[in-house]
């Protein structure tokens, strides 16, 4: 028998022609890994966001009759987020309280058409107070801006009132210290048991939600949110924010942004075994179309290549301002 010499590999094999390069991709994005972050107001028309092609704000019932539409393309988990008028703002941000609040509006009436769907309600006060800044202010102290514990108080009935309009998960943004243990005894103790948490565990403060701030009109009037959300530049931090969110009773836990930060991403994935989400934020989002816009790359393929991107370094789930884009486009 001959002897065999073996060749070099050659990987292009598994590269030739398009069922064989499907056949052989190991990862995939699927309907139900994407969640739609929907921006709700009581203004009476939709108000496009300059800043986010595509995005509006949408008044309550057209974001209700949407998330229905929305279904038939297959998407089934939203995430709300409030516009408040400029009067209905005040220094604790107690219109978040109300039902008559735009999200509590939209929850209510989606749970009254009985659509089969995840609703997902941003729990923070940014949108909601006439600062900007996630919480109750501590005056005194410029170095610590929101107080910690006051705030906490008011997370708790937060909780409570979107649970009680129809959310299934509340999603607490504000970074407070304690905020996931100070939800849970409230949502339980009002005996909605059955309410999930979705922890934004590890939130960088970052430049890439200036489009969002624009959208939910949710500016601070001074200074900036470094003294509650993380510091980009400290690579371990995660796993103390990671842990106690965990410890506190998280159901379900984010990172975020998420393309810039896809090695935060992959260790949070190594380290722990909920349900994990990443958020494409809205300047990951605008650049994207910036650039496209120009003509300097393609929108859609730029789009994918980027979710993909976030789903290979480990998320469950992403939350993404092209998730109605994208689920025409994956297979
Ligand atoms: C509010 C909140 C923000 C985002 C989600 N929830 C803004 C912020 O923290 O300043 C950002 C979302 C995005 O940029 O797409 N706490
Ligand atoms: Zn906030």
């Amino acid at each position: 028998m001959d002897q065999y010499h073996p060749q070099p590999k050659r990987p292009r094999r598994l590269r030739r022609g398009v069922t064989l390069r499907d056949a052989v991709a190991d990862i995939s994005i699927k309907r139900d890994d994407l969640i739609l972050p929907l921006f709700v107001t009581d203004k009476d028309d939709p108000q496009p966001v300059e800043s986010m092609p595509g995005v509006s704000q949408l008044p309550v019932k057209t974001a209700i009759q949407s998330i229905g539409e929305l279904t038939d393309v297959g998407l089934r988990q939203f995430i709300l987020f409030g516009v408040t008028s400029a009067e209905k703002k005040d220094p604790t941000g107690r219109f978040a309280l109300s039902a008559d609040a735009p999200v509590n509006q939209t929850l209510a009436g989606v749970r009254d058409m009985g659509h089969d769907v995840t609703m997902i309600a941003d729990l923070c006060f940014c949108e909601y107070t006439d600062h900007g800044h996630c919480g109750v202010l501590l005056p005194d102290d410029p170095k610590t801006v929101v107080d910690n514990d006051q705030t906490l108080d008011q997370l708790r009935l937060a909780a409570t009132c979107l649970a009680q309009a129809g959310a299934d998960v509340v999603a607490p943004s504000g970074m407070m210290d304690g905020q996931i243990q100070a939800i849970r005894g409230a949502l339980d103790e009002a005996s909605f048991t059955q309410v999930c948490i979705l922890a934004y565990s590890v939130k960088y403060a970052s430049s890439l939600y200036d489009p969002f701030r624009d959208a939910g009109q949710g500016s601070m009037q001074f200074g900036d949110r470094k003294g509650y959300q993380m510091d980009f530049r400290r690579s371990r931090e995660w796993q103390t924010e990671l842990q106690l969110d965990i410890e506190q009773g998280a159901d379900m836990v984010m990172v975020k942004p998420a393309a810039t930060y896809l090695d935060i991403i992959h260790q949070v994935r190594q380290a722990c075994h909920l349900p994990l989400v990443a958020y494409h934020v809205s300047g990951e989002y605008a650049m994207l179309h910036a650039a496209a816009r120009q003509g300097w790359l393609d929108l859609k393929h730029a789009a994918l290549e980027t979710t993909y991107a976030i789903k290979r370094a480990g998320a469950d789930l992403i939350v993404t301002y092209f998730a109605k884009e994208l689920s025409k486009w994956i297979r």
